[in-house]
């Protein structure tokens, strides 16, 4: 099939080279030129775990990216992908979302086929209905009959969004009519999940609700965490026991400095400020972004009871992505910790296998190392704030520390003598 994808960040990137891989001629279109040149050289502008093959193996061959709409006009389907970041309020900003349905329209006046225009973005429960979908007919000038919507959320996690898209737990498919939910299935054969169809505004509710309930288990572990923190009990082997009810599942009851990423706490919030618009006073979302905005600055705390004032001290900071396999640092835990850290007069020593550059853009005044122990060296504490696996191999790195105090966020060292957030 002809599969057009607007927005080639980390979802639509993902998406459009599997898609490639799957066999079908896909053009990314995307607003930012430097971006197109690179997908177009093969070299994706992220870093994802088996992208760079995938994408190499496609660009300039059935995947192509341009900063242009026109080829929709050739388009079987066409995936929105532009992000929806939040407004100041928590709620969904859907202004990409709205300029991107409006050049489809655009575009799509000179297609003379049936071609169904998917939401993949995440967007509030009736987005596709009451503003795409509108917005692309009157843009188009077209019908019903000529253009069909359909919402198919994502659920990549990154760091294994590659796996994650082969290989789903599901594929969502929200459509109001059904020749639009067969298109969608369409582009999906090869892959084997089972495939939920659904209505528009539910497809988009799942999402939301997945992502919050996710978010959920890991506020609850993390309070659990903090109350076995005071009790001395380890809140792994509790949650380790936990798990095993299936009613419950052993997965994302990980405790330690909180979530972050591009999803969570941002749909978290969006959820909050629709519960809100409808009337409803939604304490357990709230008390979920309550409990992961105070994780990080438990770990300064814990920092300064363990070695006092921490006004001219050296701290390393380990770990600057949201999480470990991935580049990305929006909405990292280490972000709120820097800051209360250099607010507090400490001199930073940062380390991240991946996410240097990303972070000197937010903090260019602190000090990053080529490698843990140069991070490490005549250090007064330090605080591992993500789970990168490479980090399980640190050991005498610590001697090189003027004090070991070491301070885990993430459950990832295996050497003794550290202090961990919530055990
Ligand atoms: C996606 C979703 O779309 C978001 O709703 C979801 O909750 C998380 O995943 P993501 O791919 O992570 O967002 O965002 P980002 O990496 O910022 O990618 C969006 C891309 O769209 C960017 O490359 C941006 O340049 C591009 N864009 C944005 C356009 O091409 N056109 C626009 O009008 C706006
Ligand atoms: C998430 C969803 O998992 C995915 O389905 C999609 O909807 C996009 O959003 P992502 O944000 O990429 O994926 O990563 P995820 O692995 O879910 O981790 C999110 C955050 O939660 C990270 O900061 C991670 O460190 C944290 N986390 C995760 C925990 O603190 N404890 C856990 O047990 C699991």
């Amino acid at each position: 099939m002809k599969i057009s994808i607007v927005g080639g960040g980390y979802v639509g990137l993902v998406t459009g080279t599997c898609f490639a891989q799957l066999g079908h001629d896909v053009i990314i279109i995307e607003i930012n030129a430097e971006k197109v040149r690179a997908i177009n050289n093969g070299k994706p502008p992220i870093y994802e775990i088996g992208l760079e093959t995938l994408l190499n193996q496609h660009a300039g061959k059935n995947l192509h990216a341009s900063t242009g709409f026109d080829t929709i006009a050739s388009a079987d389907i066409v995936f929105i992908c532009v992000g929806t970041p939040p407004k100041p309020d928590g709620s969904a900003d859907l202004s990409y979302l709205e300029s991107a349905s409006s050049s489809i329209g655009t575009a799509l006046k000179n297609n003379s086929s049936y071609c169904c225009v998917v939401v993949k973005s995440t967007v509030p429960p009736g987005t596709t209905e009451k503003i795409v979908r509108p917005c692309v007919l009157k843009t188009s000038g077209k019908t019903e009959n000529e253009i069909g919507f359909a919402m198919n959320p994502e659920f990549l996690r990154e760091g294994r969004a590659v796996e994650d898209f082969m290989h789903p737990d599901r594929i969502i498919i929200g459509s109001n009519d059904s020749r639009a939910g067969k298109q969608v299935a369409l582009v999906y054969q090869g892959i084997s999940a089972p495939v939920i169809d659904t209505g528009l505004s539910a497809a988009e509710m799942i999402k939301y609700t997945s992502n919050a309930f996710l978010a959920t288990k890991i506020s609850f572990s993390n309070e659990i965490g903090n109350i076995c923190k005071h009790l001395g009990i380890d809140v792994y082997e509790v949650m380790k026991g936990v798990g095993y009810d299936p009613r419950i599942g052993s997965l994302f009851l990980n405790a330690g400095a909180g979530f972050g990423g591009s999803c969570f706490p941002k749909d978290v919030s969006a959820l909050i400020s629709l519960a809100k618009k409808a009337g409803e006073n939604p304490v357990l979302l709230q008390s979920v972004l309550s409990v992961n905005e105070q994780q990080p600055h438990r770990m300064v705390a814990l920092l300064e009871e363990k070695i006092g004032s921490i006004s001219g001290k050296r701290i390393a900071v380990l770990g600057l992505a949201f999480k470990d396999n991935t580049d990305d640092i929006r909405d990292s835990c280490a972000i709120p910790v820097i800051r209360e850290l250099l607010q507090n007069g400490a001199q930073i020593s940062a380390y991240d296998p991946m996410a240097i550059s990303n972070m000197q853009q937010i903090f260019p005044e602190i000090e990053y190392c080529p490698c843990a122990a140069d991070a490490l060296a005549g250090a007064d504490g330090c605080l591992v704030m993500t789970e990168w696996p490479e980090f399980s191999r640190l050991d005498k790195e610590f001697d090189l520390m003027a004090h070991r105090i070491i301070i885990e966020g993430r459950r990832i060292l295996a050497c003794k003598g550290t202090d961990g957030i919530c055990w």
